[in-house]
């Protein structure tokens, strides 16, 4: 995949239009991850710095088409401008005569954050007339939003119709650390899948098995795989529809000749509350009464031993409910042995992201990806339309 990068691109005196991904959370108006925001900052200033003008695009939650302050862009803005270092005007709407004055009056230097795109239902529908509108903001299109990739969406795909368009730094960098596990990886490589559910990591077993030499499973989805070897589980986590999924992929793996490495130990509960005291169960059989919450130490040490010697590492979802201190220790670990390996890390979805933060191991990583759903499906090997539309 060869993207058209913002490099190829001479921005001296030209208005740019940018998709970035802010959508981030919030806490009482403030923003409490700026992570997303720091991300599109070196496409901003790049093009700012190049002598061009920025109209900023962002979607904020899921307003579903309609105008509504609660999903205004204005707490974002703040932060943005906070962290650009500059002013940031935000615009009135994000289509219509008044946003055209305001972009229009936007000189060389300048940057203007339009309000929340997904005010409009032709954001969603990837409405060719939306998104027409929206490309008259700009000589240029750029799309950084790694994050909404996997949306086909107006100002994600569709206005590339209408603008040159090219790919932001962080698009670029998600995509160099990314693509390789599925096509070339430097070897060994190890996947580590966690989360709780097989129903969701399934394409993603199915995609990196054909790349890796070795696949850890943990978390909740571990459970259908032990089960359908014949192990008891007892109260963990089973999805009965997904257990023949599970075991063709296991077959699939045996072909294949992958090592797949399942729990052989876990800390168990008795309910899955947080004040439940682990309980360390030194088998891989899980006795009747009890939950698996997270694994225990004899598979950490297998995956540690697997990640030690890997020169590409992939981690998607916790080894465990980490939320809970008692049954943080598998995920920490985890998270511990990719920011030791001298591999090639990386790492992608809500929740190991997540991890990584609250462990604050996020500069010790090759990469994190800024994308949850964008991640997975560009792991699974989906075609991501934000990404398709920024190809040579
Ligand atoms: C995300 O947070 O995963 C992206 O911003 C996409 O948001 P969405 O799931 O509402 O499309």
């Amino acid at each position: 995949m060869v993207l058209q990068t913002i490099r190829e691109y001479d921005f001296s005196g030209k208005r740019a239009l940018v998709r970035v991904d802010f959508n981030v959370p919030l806490k009482d108006g403030k923003v409490t991850d700026d992570t997303r925001i720091r991300a599109a900052l070196p496409t901003i200033k790049y093009i700012l710095d190049a002598g061009g003008s920025v109209v900023v695009m962002s979607h904020f939650g899921r307003p579903k088409g309609k105008r509504n302050l609660e999903f205004s862009m204005a707490p974002i803005s703040k932060k943005f401008a906070e962290l650009l270092g500059r002013p940031v005007g935000l615009a009135s709407d994000v289509i219509g005569d008044d946003v055209t004055k305001e972009v229009k009056n936007l000189k060389s230097g300048e940057v203007l954050l339009l309000e929340n795109v997904r005010f409009y239902p032709g954001e969603e529908k990837n409405d060719p007339e939306f998104a027409k509108q929206l490309s008259l903001f700009g000589d240029v299109y750029v799309n950084d939003a790694f994050g909404t990739a996997h949306r086909a969406h107006a100002s994600t795909a569709g206005v590339a119709q209408y603008l040159p368009s090219y790919a932001g730094f962080l698009i670029e960098k998600e995509v160099k650390f990314m693509a390789p596990l599925l096509e070339n990886p430097d070897k060994p490589f190890v996947a580590i899948i966690g989360g709780s559910k097989v129903s969701s990591k399934i394409g993603v077993l199915e995609s990196l098995v054909n790349t890796c030499d070795t696949i850890v499973i943990g978390g909740g989805m571990a459970y259908t795989f032990l089960a359908v070897q014949g192990h008891t589980i007892g109260k963990s986590l089973v999805e009965e529809e997904f257990k023949d999924t599970a075991s063709s992929f296991l077959a699939k793996a045996k072909e294949k000749g992958v090592e797949v490495i399942l729990p052989v130990d876990h800390l168990c509960g008795a309910a899955f509350k947080e004040d439940t005291p682990a309980i360390a169960v030194d088998s891989v059989e899980i006795p009747q009464d009890l939950i698996g919450m997270d694994i225990g130490p004899k598979t950490v040490k297998l995956v540690v031993a697997a990640v030690e010697g890997a020169k590409s590492v992939v981690w998607n979802g916790p080894m465990g409910v980490f939320e809970f201190d008692a049954f943080a220790e598998g995920t920490l670990t985890v998270a511990k042995a990719l920011a030791a390996c001298k591999g090639i890390t990386v790492v992608g979805g809500g929740d190991s992201v997540a991890a990584i933060n609250k462990f604050d191991l996020a500069d010790k990583i090759s990469h994190v990806s800024t994308g949850g759903g964008a991640s997975l499906e560009f792991l699974e090997g989906k075609v991501l339309p934000g990404i398709k539309a920024l190809e040579k």
